[in-house]
């Protein structure tokens, strides 16, 4: 185990362990994954029924926050953290064709998996983009929606990635996204094991300054709530997030 913390070996971690999301859905992991973990967080059936399965077998988000969202005709959404795609083909649905969806993944096997069902599908007003939610390659103001699910706590640069996030939105712009969280500060042990990182523990921030960090980069937070539906599956993690108070939650926030 890490004495500190080495984002480069950390970025590695992760993204091991998100290649693998996408190539090997069916292999254990600390975290459930698929259709029956997003029903269960709230997604309607009816619209995953509209989007690829095989987007939905590497679904790992930890929530659900479309209603957070309140995504209208038109509204142009980035996902931060796309993966597979779940969330990217759902906003889809939801903007229609005179709306845009732009997915920002920092995995070759998340994002190629989730061009070719984009291809596939031919949902032309979806595309994603190889980039760092800590550097978002797009200009000021460009979204009306920034979306993310399970992502901003693998980040090192929490901070950076919201003032990232702010500067992207237009004015009133929403931020709506599902994020770990810890009710108490972990120990070292914990936050500098890689593996307990990429499962999403490890880089769990204490909820207060979460919701600090949004707010000093410019959101108004409108709602915060727990999502008691998700749950870790390994030991190890569960341990952890009994031990710490570890969960999920979804968050709504106006520029
Ligand atoms: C837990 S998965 C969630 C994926 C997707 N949101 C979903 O709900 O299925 C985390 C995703 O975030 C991506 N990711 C993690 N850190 C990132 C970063 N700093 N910049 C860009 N992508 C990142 C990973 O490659 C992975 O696809």
């Amino acid at each position: 185990m890490a004495k500190s913390l080495d984002v480069e070996r950390l970025e590695q971690a992760v993204k091991s362990v998100y290649q693998d999301v996408a190539e090997e859905p069916a292999e254990e992991y600390h975290f459930e994954m698929g259709r029956e973990l997003a029903e269960r967080l709230g997604y309607p059936a009816s619209d995953l029924d509209q989007i690829p399965p095989q987007a939905l077998e590497s679904f790992a988000g930890v929530g659900y926050h479309f209603d957070l969202a309140a995504l209208e005709e038109g509204d142009d959404v980035l996902d931060l953290g796309s993966g597979s795609g779940t969330d990217a083909f759902v906003a889809a649905l939801h903007v229609g064709e005179s709306g845009s969806v732009a997915g920002l993944d920092m995995t070759d096997q998340q994002l190629s998996k989730a061009r070719q069902l984009r291809d596939e599908v031919g949902m032309d007003n979806v595309f994603f983009e190889k980039g760092y939610i800590e550097d978002i390659p797009f200009d000021d103001g460009t979204f009306d929606v920034v979306l993310s699910n399970g992502v901003i706590n693998l980040s090192a640069e929490k901070q950076r990635v919201f003032t990232e996030a702010n500067r992207v939105l237009k004015p009133g712009g929403r931020l709506a996204i599902s994020d770990i969280i810890s009710e108490k500060l972990m120990p070292k042990s914990i936050k500098n094991n890689e593996d307990l990182w990429a499962a999403c523990i490890g880089g769990a921030e204490q909820v207060d300054r979460y919701t600090e960090l949004i707010e000093q980069t410019g959101f108004e937070v409108r709602e915060v709530r727990d999502n008691t539906q998700y749950e870790f599956i390994s030991d190890q993690a569960a341990n952890a997030c009994q031990k710490y108070g570890v969960k999920s939650i979804s968050l709504g926030a106006n520029k």
